[in-house]
């Protein structure tokens, strides 16, 4: 069964006294919350430390980003290995903040996922088009090119490590979000690739990610292949993110 799955990307925001005033919020809803959500924090990585020490266990932790390598000469680089080993479960690949800003192609992108997989933690994959891709009506072919290039060498038993992001970069800190609709149509369609990967395409949670907020979470996360979500602006209020939290239903 996939997992249902809402986690928060802080990006380059917050400070030690965020991480532990944000963590501790979590940490003290999370016992409340009885709909079997995964709850996962991606802070800047500086302070993942500190954001596992002050989940205590009640969330999962993950980095922004990783090298493609595995190690050596990187000035500045962070190893998926390492991430692993100070206790992450989880790292995002190919935002398309890192794609658009730090000129991550493709072929990047596949490097640091099979880094990622390597190194033993969930990769947490994202994809997306841009707004003048959806206008050309090049979306669908867009995403699922990425998907295809990024996930090409997965087989085995690595499939259970992936997750998807579906994250319309259009919709990323705009406050517009994909339908609920369209959403649901693009998250259909990469299961299906998926299936066509050899993957075993019901058991990998996607996520729908892109200016989600409680007003609009509980309609994304009905739909029938959408898992969950990744979460930006609103993680950074403990509040938000706790109801985005909650909108996931309960598995009947
Ligand atoms: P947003 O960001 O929720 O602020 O739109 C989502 C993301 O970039 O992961």
């Amino acid at each position: 069964m996939r997992r249902r799955i809402v986690a928060g990307n802080w990006k380059m925001n917050g400070s030690r006294d965020l991480v532990g005033e944000l963590a501790g919020q979590v940490r003290s809803a999370s016992a409340s919350l009885d709909n079997g959500v995964e709850i996962v924090i991606i802070p800047p990585a500086l302070f993942a430390s500190d954001t596992i020490a002050a989940l205590s266990g009640s969330a999962k932790v993950g980095v922004q980003n990783v090298a493609r390598w595995q190690s050596g000469a990187y000035t500045g680089e962070i190893a998926a290995g390492m991430a692993w080993d100070i206790g992450c479960e989880y790292a995002l690949v190919g935002h398309s903040e890192r794609r658009q800003l730090f000129g991550e192609s493709d072929d990047i992108v596949a490097e640091k996922v099979a880094q990622v997989l390597a190194s033993g933690l969930n990769l947490m994959l994202c994809v997306g088009e841009t707004l003048s891709e959806r206008e050309s009506g090049e979306a669908e072919a867009v995403v699922k090119g990425q998907v295809r290039k990024a996930l090409a060498a997965v087989n085995g038993n690595s499939w259970c490590q992936v997750v998807i992001a579906y994250e319309p970069v259009w919709a990323i800190g705009t406050g517009k979000t994909a339908t609920a609709g369209d959403a649901q149509g693009m998250h259909r369609e990469i299961r299906a690739l998926l299936g066509e990967l050899g993957a075993p395409a019901d058991e990998i949670s996607l996520l729908y990610g892109g200016s989600v907020k409680p007003d609009n979470a509980a309609e994304l996360f009905a739909q029938p292949d959408i898992d969950g979500g990744l979460i930006g602006g609103a993680s950074l209020v403990a509040e938000d993110f706790l109801s985005i939290c909650q909108a996931m239903p309960a598995r009947t």
